[in-house]
């Protein structure tokens, strides 16, 4: 039988042509199949074992370019573990500066009406009830399938009971008056090829229509109809001009924010002007 250090050492060059470390990938699949932590590994890289099975499983899988947050069933985000699965997108650390944004705007209002379009995991929904305990938060998504996990992760950081989850489509279902609208939507052009790694999430997290800002316009729309006092969203590195250009239209402001590699990702839609101070 090989050792643990044979073993890695065997399974990380399969991995090769990975973004990430072969060897830190290999060693967190196998510290998961054995239940132990990856230094535990380093300290007994001599002892002899037999590889287990779902570890040469999630070997092969990972080789096919499936993400190891969804070999795991977890991910991390606001140093927060959340449960992941193939039913919604893997929360990308940029998003952390949505959810930044939403808390500086919010911290002055008593108890604000937040609504979510596009929950997927949940992870924003469920941060901000955690970080805002007297906002009243609605989070939507098209598909049935994203909003179990979102209730999964909602019970897991007790606070299913603050946030009523909608399915449908954009806020169509939700009647209330809502202070802020906070999303990060689809927004790549619909037939766009991606890297391998990204077949594995769902294409309505993704694909938004042919042009990629359709629901990015639809969001901006539903802010100016319901009269939402704040807009947070996400989008893509090079949609700023679209988005200026389609706010021209309604004379409006706009702030935008880069996320941590320089790139334009996301925008502020303060639509009571004297919010923007
Ligand atoms: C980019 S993912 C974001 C998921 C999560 N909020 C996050 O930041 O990781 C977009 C989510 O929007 C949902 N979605 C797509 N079209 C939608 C629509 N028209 N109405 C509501 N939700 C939609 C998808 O199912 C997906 O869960």
């Amino acid at each position: 039988m090989p050792s643990i250090k044979e073993i890695l050492k065997t399974s990380s060059q399969k991995l090769k042509g990975m973004e990430q470390s072969p060897y830190k990938v290999a060693s967190i699949l196998l510290a998961e199949s054995l239940h132990v932590e990856t230094l535990w590994l380093l300290t007994h890289e001599d002892e002899v074992i037999e590889a287990p099975i779902e570890f040469l499983d999630n070997i092969k899988k990972a080789q096919e370019f499936c993400p190891i947050e969804y070999l795991l069933k977890k991910c991390s985000f606001y140093s927060r573990d959340f449960y992941v699965d193939e039913r919604v997108l893997i929360p990308r650390p940029e998003t952390e500066l949505l959810i930044d944004e939403v808390i500086r705007f919010c911290k002055d209002l008593k108890e604000p009406t937040i609504a979510e379009i596009g929950t997927g995991s949940g992870i924003i929904s469920i941060l901000l009830a955690q970080l805002l305990p007297k906002a009243k938060i609605i989070a939507t998504d098209i598909s049935k399938d994203a909003l179990e996990v979102a209730k999964i992760n909602a019970k897991k950081h007790g606070v299913q009971e603050r946030i009523e989850f909608v399915n449908c489509n954009l806020l169509d279902k939700v009647e209330e008056k809502i202070d802020i609208l906070v999303s990060n939507p689809p927004y790549i052009k619909r037939g766009e090829v991606l890297e391998k790694n990204l077949s594995y999430e769902p294409n309505l997290a993704l694909f938004a229509g042919v042009l990629g800002d359709e629901i990015l316009k639809d969001i901006i729309d539903i802010s100016i109809k319901k009269k939402v006092r704040y807009l947070a969203c996400e989008m893509g590195y090079d949609q700023k001009d679209k988005i200026i250009n389609y706010l021209k239209k309604h004379n409006m402001k706009v702030k935008f924010y880069k996320d941590l590699a320089g790139l334009d990702r996301g925008f502020i839609l303060p639509l009571n002007p004297s919010d923007f101070a």
